[in-house]
């Protein structure tokens, strides 16, 4: 399977969050690519939950990158909205992240791509009011 849709609540987003990890298999990374409000947050928030972090969750807004931990080791979320250019992704060390073989769930990915080889999982997410509609492709 390389394609994934559904419709999803706050109610249903436990299940959505085991489903979207069984799509990832072996990928480690995934992009969420939703506009503003769609649901990115809360969507890694509980995929971090999923896999055992119990570290407490806070949106990277002031940094580029959050690492929270899970018993099988690290998860890095990124939040890319505030980035200006490509080239800030490599001071960070945006690739070795990439291939560590951790989880990286990144928001407002665009800036990245050019720098995202290898599989990865590509969410994006349409806020239909009080439902989501969310599609993974595989790359
Ligand atoms: N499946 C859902 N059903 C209903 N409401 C949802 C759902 N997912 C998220 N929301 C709500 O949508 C709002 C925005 O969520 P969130 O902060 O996760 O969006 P985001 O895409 O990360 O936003 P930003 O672009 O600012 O980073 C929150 O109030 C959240 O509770
Ligand atoms: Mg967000």
């Amino acid at each position: 399977m390389n394609n994934f849709e559904l419709e999803y609540s706050l109610e249903t987003l436990p299940v959505i969050a085991r489903e979207l990890l069984a799509f990832c298999g072996d990928a480690r990374v995934c992009l969420f690519d939703a506009p503003m409000g769609a649901g990115k947050t809360t969507l890694i928030k509980e995929l971090c939950k999923t896999l055992g972090s119990k570290d407490a969750f806070s949106s990277p807004t002031f940094a580029i990158v959050n690492e929270y931990g899970y018993p099988e080791g690290k998860i890095f979320h990124f939040d890319l909205y505030r980035l200006n250019n490509p080239e800030e992704l490599l001071d960070i060390g945006f690739e070795e992240y990439i291939h560590s073989g951790n989880y990286c769930f990144i928001e407002w990915p665009e800036l990245a791509e050019e720098y995202i080889t290898g599989n990865f999982i590509k969410v994006s997410i349409k806020n239909l009011g009080n439902i989501r509609y969310l599609h993974a492709t595989n790359s």
